[in-house]
């Protein structure tokens, strides 16, 4: 592992949403470990099953506690857990879930199982309204701490492919902000990372995932960030050195949001076109 900054040295942290060596929260959380925080994984019981996570921990000396994010009860066990396990509270917590039920069975948004819907908006969105909520009720958020969580820019503009989950990043984002003015008060920040495509496990169960990963590509005139870069910025942001960055949504595209063509795709359009006139 390469040296770090020191910048986390002593803060301690959850990091929620590490599945396979892919997963975003795998590299942030070896990047926390190279910053110097101290942390305990969690993930969903069935997603731990798999096995995968018990290098991570053994890996970065973290405890591996199980939480389905949609349970009040197993999120309250998770904070006292967690409570034990540092003696104290937490100064970051790191939110990377989501699911479609309606994407993984290939249900298109017009005929979509409402079921599976609220599923989506419950693990992808609701879970950090729920975490917030008992982690701060169990006592375990420290002041002048910091909490992110993943999103995409399906909360914007829609991607048709991204179906449901479009939906449920804006309430993601939404909650930030909500949650973030009320958490303010104890120098608390709450912030979403907007993160280009990226080839996860979540990523890639989505049809049409190429596509969207080439397309921002192409536009983000710095080229799609890789998820170890993700790591290196959400850093930032449990850092002390963004105080005052609260209730934002940060894009970390490349500069995709703000792209209208690039060179290359003008240059591709054209080329199409004329090949369609010959
Ligand atoms: N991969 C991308 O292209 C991309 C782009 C922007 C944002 N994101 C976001 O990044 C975050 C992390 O995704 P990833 O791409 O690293 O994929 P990933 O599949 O590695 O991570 C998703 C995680 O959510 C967990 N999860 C699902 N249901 C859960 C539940 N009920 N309780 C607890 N955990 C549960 C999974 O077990 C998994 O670890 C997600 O919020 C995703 O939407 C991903």
């Amino acid at each position: 592992m390469s040296e770090g900054y020191g910048l986390l040295k002593g803060k301690k942290g959850i990091i929620f949403g590490a599945l396979d060596e892919r997963s975003i929260a795998w590299r942030i959380a070896l990047a926390c470990k190279r910053e110097g925080a101290e942390f305990v994984l969690s993930n969903a019981p069935i997603a731990l099953r798999m096995g995968a996570l018990d290098a991570l921990g053994e890996e970065t000396g973290a405890p591996i506690f199980p939480c389905d994010v949609t349970s009040d009860d197993q999120i309250k066990e998770l904070v006292e857990k967690t409570k034990e396990h540092f003696g104290g509270g937490v100064d970051f917590i790191l939110h990377a879930i989501g699911m479609s039920p309606n994407i993984r069975k290939k249900k298109e948004y017009t005929d979509i199982n409402y079921k599976w819907y609220q599923q989506s908006l419950d693990i992808s969105a609701v879970s950090l309204h729920r975490i917030l909520h008992h982690a701060d009720e169990g006592g375990l958020l420290n002041d002048g701490g910091s909490v992110v969580a993943l999103s995409y820019i399906g909360a914007q503009r829609i991607f048709s492919k991204y179906s449901d989950m479009n939906d449920a990043k804006a309430l993601l984002e939404s909650i930030a902000r909500n949650y973030g003015s009320r958490l303010a008060k104890r120098g608390i920040r709450v912030n979403t990372v907007s993160q280009a495509p990226t080839k996860t496990s979540a990523g890639s169960g989505i049809k049409g995932f190429d596509g969207m990963y080439t397309f921002a590509e192409k536009l983000a005139p710095l080229g799609n960030p890789s998820a170890d870069e993700c790591a290196d910025y959400c850093l930032t942001l449990f850092s002390d050195l963004t105080r005052k960055v609260t209730m934002q949504n940060l894009f970390h595209d490349g500069g995709f949001v703000t792209n209208g063509i690039s060179e290359e795709m003008m240059n591709d359009l054209a080329n199409l076109y004329s090949e369609g006139e010959e």
